[in-house]
């Protein structure tokens, strides 16, 4: 391609990409974005007839995981042994994505490591398709069909040549490469084992046929994980929809923790456009060491519940297991077969090993008499067997209403064992003035005259981790002070009782 065109798309697709996350910071309507590749397409589409070779395999050695020393050669069964193929082994097909510098990203060394950590005997054959991957995003976008099938006929020839169970192989593919792992699948003549999406493109492939993108019909089992799913539909630059049989958002599949948009808008106007890619690229290549991290620390995987909604798993309401409702993010994932398309959610920390633990607190505030909404700053500390975890904030997904249970979500990055005690800190926001405040201070607990007062008997928590079910009631009824923290202890259910007979225990 001209160095001209390139340098027009290059700059389009930057400012495009601008415009997004301005647009997020403004919440303006997404409907900016609409048009954003309709230039591109009239600018560059042309179709390449020539059938060329398009794919390249590379047998990487765990030795030399950033070399391409030896080429697998369909139709040169000797390339197989001179490569030291083994095929009793798994096999491997790592498949990148789109690029604009025409080189492996260094997320592929990383990955290959961390399979051969993982799977000592296995082959890892890194697909190169930079030739084509390194076009604008349309062309190369067309253009996984094309690689997808070629993958297939390599499938078919190292299944007759070798006599290898394709149940062995499996697709990891990213971003574009997602979808050429689909088409590989789904073009292969018999089916293969496994595809795992690590955040598939969405440009071009949002709402699309089955045929024409990664799903279900490609692999005995495929999972997905989405880290860059936002903006409208049709233009996010991770896929939305749910394309595998489990598909799983970390983080809701949106900003994922560490890679600071706004920090990369706040360079953009100090460096100018280059700097968004930095921060696009860590959201959608977040997916990439969700996995690396998934071989390499498989003690301390992270695990994901299924939910019907990334609100309501914000609000803690989805941390069950019972009927594979949650699953383990990464390479050991259960293969549920049966299902498809079943989305589940979980929370990462902002680096490696990214697992966090995750708990639902429901807690019910009671008043004598109804009291307008509310919307305090509430922060919650644990104290387990193992460590502590404080000055935790408890996000408020709806204001906080009279005699009602209300459910959160509360992460910890740190193991602290078995919850032993926990603190409860409730503080007013704006929206009051000072002396409705002092009042509602002064009455907060207090189990006494002031009608006024709201209260909290007890705290039900579930641990996603554990799947453990504790109530916590408040250790001492009789010394509130609401200007500091109400700490609770682990009390039996004793919903009916009077809490003053609650046994005030010592931790
Ligand atoms: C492309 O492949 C087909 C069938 O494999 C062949 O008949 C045709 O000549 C090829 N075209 C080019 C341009 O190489
Ligand atoms: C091939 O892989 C199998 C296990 O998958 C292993 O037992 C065997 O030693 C390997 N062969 C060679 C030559 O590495
Ligand atoms: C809340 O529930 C308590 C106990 O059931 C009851 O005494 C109180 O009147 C209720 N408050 C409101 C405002 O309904």
């Amino acid at each position: 391609m001209k160095t001209w065109r390139v340098q027009i798309l290059y700059f389009l697709v930057l400012n495009a990409a601008v415009q997004y996350v301005t647009s997020l910071e403004n919440e303006l309507s997404d409907s900016i974005f609409d048009d954003f590749l309709d230039p591109l397409k009239d600018l560059f589409h042309h179709k390449d007839d020539s059938n060329e070779t398009v794919a390249k395999f590379s047998l990487r050695k765990p030795s030399h995981p950033d070399d391409d020393l030896c080429y697998i050669i369909p139709g040169k069964p000797e390339s197989l042994a001179a490569c030291t193929f083994n095929s009793t082994s798994k096999t491997f097909l790592v498949i990148h994505g789109w690029t604009l510098s025409g080189m492996f990203e260094s997320w592929m060394t990383e990955l290959v490591e961390a399979l051969y950590d993982r799977e000592q005997t296995a082959n890892v054959i890194v697909v190169d398709w930079l030739a084509s991957a390194q076009n604008h995003y349309v062309f190369a976008a067309q253009k996984t069909k094309a690689v997808g099938q070629e993958i297939a006929r390599f499938i078919d020839w190292l299944e007759e040549t070798t006599n290898m169970p394709l149940e062995n192989i499996h697709l990891i593919g990213y971003s574009l490469g997602a979808h050429v792992a689909g088409f590989a699948g789904n073009h292969a003549t018999n089916k293969v084992g496994r595809i795992t999406g690590l955040d598939p493109a969405g440009p071009d492939f949002e709402g699309e046929h089955a045929h024409k993108r990664l799903s279900p019909d490609d692999a005995y089992f495929v999972d997905v994980l989405h880290t860059f799913t936002r903006g409208s539909l049709g233009l996010s630059i991770g896929i939305q929809q749910p394309v595998g049989h489990v598909d799983i958002y970390p983080n809701g599949g949106s900003f994922q923790p560490g890679c600071n948009l706004r920090g990369a808008l706040e360079k953009i106007a100090n460096f100018g456009l280059f700097a968004i890619t930095d921060a696009v690229k860590c959201e959608h290549e977040r997916s990439v060491h969700l996995f690396i991290d998934s071989l390499l620390n498989k003690e301390e995987a992270a695990k994901a519940y299924r939910c019907g909604s990334n609100d309501m798993f914000n609000r803690g309401m989805c941390l069950g297991c019972r009927k594979s409702r949650c699953n383990t993010v990464g390479y050991d994932i259960s293969k549920v077969r049966k299902a498809r398309n079943v989305q589940m959610y979980t929370k990462t920390r902002a680096s490696m090993p990214f697992r966090v633990y995750h708990y639902q607190l429901k807690i019910h505030f009671s008043s004598k008499v109804t009291r307008s909404e509310m919307e305090p700053s509430l922060t919650v500390s644990l104290y387990g067997t193992k460590a502590e975890a404080e000055n935790l904030e408890l996000k408020l997904k709806e204001k906080i209403s009279t005699n009602k249970t209300h459910s959160f979500l509360l992460v910890t990055e740190k193991d602290i064992g078995e919850l032993l005690m926990l603190k409860f800190k409730w503080e007013e926001t704006n929206g009051w003035s000072t002396s409705s405040m002092l009042k509602m201070v002064s009455s907060w607990w207090s189990g006494d005259s002031d009608s006024a007062n709201m209260e909290v008997h007890k705290i039900r928590i579930r641990a996603g981790e554990t799947q453990k079910k504790m109530v916590f009631c408040v250790r001492d009824p009789d010394a509130q002070s609401l200007t500091q923290e109400v700490t609770f202890v682990k009390c039996k259910d004793l919903w009916r009782t009077n809490q003053k007979r609650v046994i005030l225990k010592d931790h």
